[in-house]
C-alpha cells in the first residue's frame, strides 16, 4: 500500500487522522490500523531490533517475561486489541488508544481503572534515539510489558488512587488560591514520583542493577547509559528526595533512584498517599516540572 507519509500515515506530529480527531475533541479513539504506512512499520521494526540486545542486557526479568506474555510483534506495529487479549487476563490492564495529550487527572484516573492511555502514532524514520513526546513504541514496547506483572500493575493502579485522593482533598480547601497552591504542589510531587519510578526507575534484581522505567526501556541510547555511565548518580529510593527533586526532560537523566523490589514500589505509593493526606505534599520544593493549567484544571474539575 503506497501512501503519502506527510498526509495520511501515522507519523508523530504529521498524522492528519490525529489532527482531525483532536479538532473534533475526541480523546479516546480507535487505532486506525490501516493507516500505518510501510515506513511506519519499518520504523517499529528498526527500533525493536535495536532494543532486543539492550533489553536482554539491562531490562528487569518481569519486563523480559512481559514481552513474551503479550507476544509483542517485532516485525510490525502491533494492534492494541491483540495485546489486550493477552494482557487483560494477566493484570486487568488494557491499552486504550488516545489522540494525544491526556490531562493529568484523566490520565491518572485511567490508571485507576487499569486503562493505559496509548499513543497510536510512531516517531518519524528520521528520529533516532530520543523523542520527548510519547509514541506507540514508547507506550507499547516501553510501558505495556511491565503491566503484565501483578505487583507492578497494582502499583500503577494505586497511583491512580492517589490522584483521586488529591482531587477529593482539594475540594475541602478554602480559599481558592490556597487550594490551587496545595494542588499544584501535590501534582508536582506526583509527577516527580511517576518520573523517577514508572518512567526512569531502576531496580536491584539478584544483586544486579536493572531497568524498569519505560522512558529508559524505550530509548536505546539512554538504557545502556543509565546502567553503565559514570555520569549518572544512582541512589536508593527515598520518598523525601524523590518528591522534592526537580527533573528536566530534554537530556539524559543525571540522577536515578533504585528500588529493591516491586513490593517496595507498591509500599512507596501507599506512603505517597499517606503523606498527601497528612499535608506533607502541600509545599514541596519548587522548580521542574512546571504544572500546566490544563492539568490543574483537570483535578479541579474532578474535585
Ligand atoms: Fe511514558
Amino acid at each position: 500500500m503506497t501512501q503519502d507519509p506527510t498526509d495520511s500515515d501515522l507519523t508523530t506530529t504529521e498524522a492528519r487522522f490525529i489532527e482531525e480527531a483532536r479538532n473534533r475533541g475526541e480523546l479516546y479513539i480507535e487505532q486506525p490500523y490501516g493507516l500505518y504506512s510501510e515506513q511506519n512499520h519499518a520504523t517499529w521494526r528498526r527500533l525493536y531490533s535495536e532494543m532486543v540486545p539492550k533489553w536482554n542486557q539491562f531490562a528487569n526479568q518481569k519486563f523480559l517475561r512481559g514481552l513474551d506474555r503479550i507476544a509483542l510483534d517485532p516485525q510490525a506495529v502491533p494492534r492494541l486489541e491483540d495485546i489486550n487479549r493477552f494482557l487483560e487476563p494477566l493484570s486487568g490492564f488494557k491499552a486504550v488508544a488516545v489522540s494525544g495529550y491526556v490531562p493529568a487527572y484523566v490520565f491518572f484516573d485511567c490508571l485507576r481503572r487499569r486503562e493505559f492511555p496509548t499513543t497510536v502514532t510512531i516517531r518519524s524514520a528520521r528520529t533516532q534515539t530520543y523523542l520527548p513526546e510519547p509514541d506507540i513504541f514508547h507506550d507499547l514496547a516501553g510501558h505495556v510489558p511491565m503491566h503484565t506483572g501483578r505487583v507492578f500493575s497494582d502499583s500503577l493502579a494505586r497511583i491512580g488512587e492517589v490522584a483521586a485522593t488529591a482531587a477529593r482533598l482539594a475540594r475541602d480547601v478554602w480559599p481558592a488560591d490556597e487550594r490551587l497552591e496545595r494542588l499544584e504542589s501535590a501534582l508536582r510531587a506526583m509527577a516527580r514520583f511517576f518520573w523517577f519510578t514508572i518512567e526512569f526507575g531502576l531496580i536491584r534484581e539478584k544483586g544486579e542493577l536493572k531497568v524498569y522505567g519505560s522512558g529508559l526501556l524505550s530509548s536505546s541510547g539512554e538504557l545502556e547509559h543509565s546502567i553503565l555511565s559514570s555520569r549518572v548518580q544512582r541512589r536508593p529510593f527515598r520518598l523525601e528526595w524523590v518528591i522534592n527533586q526537580a527533573f528536566e526532560i530534554h537530556h539524559y537523566q543525571p540522577l536515578l533512584f533504585i528500588v529493591d523490589s516491586f513490593e517496595q514500589l507498591y509500599t512507596e505509593v501507599g506512603r505517597l498517599e499517606q503523606w498527601l493526606v497528612e499535608g506533607l505534599l502541600d509545599n514541596v520544593a519548587p522548580c521542574e516540572p512546571a504544572i500546566g493549567t490544563d492539568d490543574l484544571e483537570s483535578f479541579l474539575d474532578a474535585a
